[in-house]
């Protein structure tokens, strides 16, 4: 039996910007996909979507015909379409899972360029920085210079706990748009209103190298403030709901901050809100007053591994 396990991905900042090659910082999190495989002769069921889409681009990147039959079991703590990378974990865990299944030796790199390779079948032309944060883990700042290149740097400290601490995650719901939607949105106001959109980008590119800082030496202040700010930036690109905006105000009134994390949604709901607040309390009773579940995090956990 071989069993792999990925985790999902937030953004700390820089989603949408990064599809227009400006960087990305994004965190592993601690809900984990979980994927086994055994193998099994006689007749094969179950998961038919996932093994037509994987399948193939392992074969074609190993050059081979067949796959022996296997029994495949996915478990997922990774809340779907919520902008935690649900799809690209179960893809990652799959893939190692399959590899190690066709003995092929251990290798990160071919295990996220293939999780990207299905990325495009699920989201169409995604950035690659959700597969890379989760294939890798930790704190990963995520560049596409162009198709060919893409810097995948691993930040080499953690968020210091008096900060870590306080971070909660705010699930506002299942976005009725899929991420290629939205991107898709953002493509279409950039080709009628090119200025708003790169003032979007020049902005946040400055808000996410500084985050990178203010995270190094744990500035509270100053984080409140860019995670604000950051915010309104996607709020500038029409990315983030009126209803989950008003949530959002909320959360500043009370002296925090928050923002949507990945793609958002226009109508209602926009997946995750990663919310930060010195006292996480006040989250958790603004989470509540909203009827909205919110749970603790740990940021920047271990990437694929293997279970026993
Ligand atoms: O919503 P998610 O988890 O699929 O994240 C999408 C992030 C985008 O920047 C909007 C798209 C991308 O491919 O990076």
């Amino acid at each position: 039996m071989i069993k792999f396990s990925a985790p999902g991905k937030i953004h700390l900042l820089g989603e949408h910007a990064v599809v227009y090659g400006k960087p990305a910082l994004l965190a592993a999190i601690d809900l984990r996909a979980t994927v086994t495989i055994e193998s099994q002769t006689g007749h094969l069921s179950g998961k038919e979507y996932l093994r037509k889409i994987i399948e193939p681009i392992v074969k074609k990147s190993l050059s081979i015909k067949k796959i022996p039959p296997y029994k495949l079991t996915i478990a997922s703590q990774i809340p779907t379409g919520s902008g935690l990378g649900s799809s690209a974990a179960i893809s990652t865990a799959y893939i190692a899972a399959l590899l190690s299944f066709l003995k092929v030796e251990w290798d990160l790199s071919l295990i996220n360029d293939l999780t990207y390779k299905a990325e495009e079948v699920f989201h169409g032309n995604p950035s690659g920085g959700d597969n890379s944060t989760i294939v890798f883990g930790g704190l990963i700042w995520f560049r596409k210079e162009s198709p060919e290149l893409k810097i995948i740097h691993p930040i080499d400290f953690s968020i210091p706990p008096q900060l870590s601490k306080n971070f909660i995650l705010i699930n506002t719901g299942t976005p009725k748009e899929s991420t290629k939607e939205m991107v898709e949105k953002v493509k279409k106001l950039n080709d009628r209103n090119p200025k708003v959109v790169n003032r979007f980008l020049e902005d946040q590119e400055v808000l996410v190298r500084e985050l990178l800082s203010v995270i190094k030496d744990g500035n509270e202040n100053r984080l409140i403030q860019i995670i604000k700010a950051g915010e309104e930036n996607l709020e500038s690109i029409g990315v983030v709901s009126p209803y989950v905006t008003s949530v959002i105000r909320k959360i500043e009134k009370a002296g925090g901050a928050a923002k949507i994390c990945g793609a958002g949604g226009k109508t209602k709901a926009t997946g995750i809100l990663l919310a930060y607040h010195p006292k996480k309390a006040t989250l958790e009773k603004v989470a509540e007053l909203n009827n909205l579940p919110c749970f603790n995090t740990s940021l920047g956990v271990e990437g694929i591994r293997i279970e026993k």
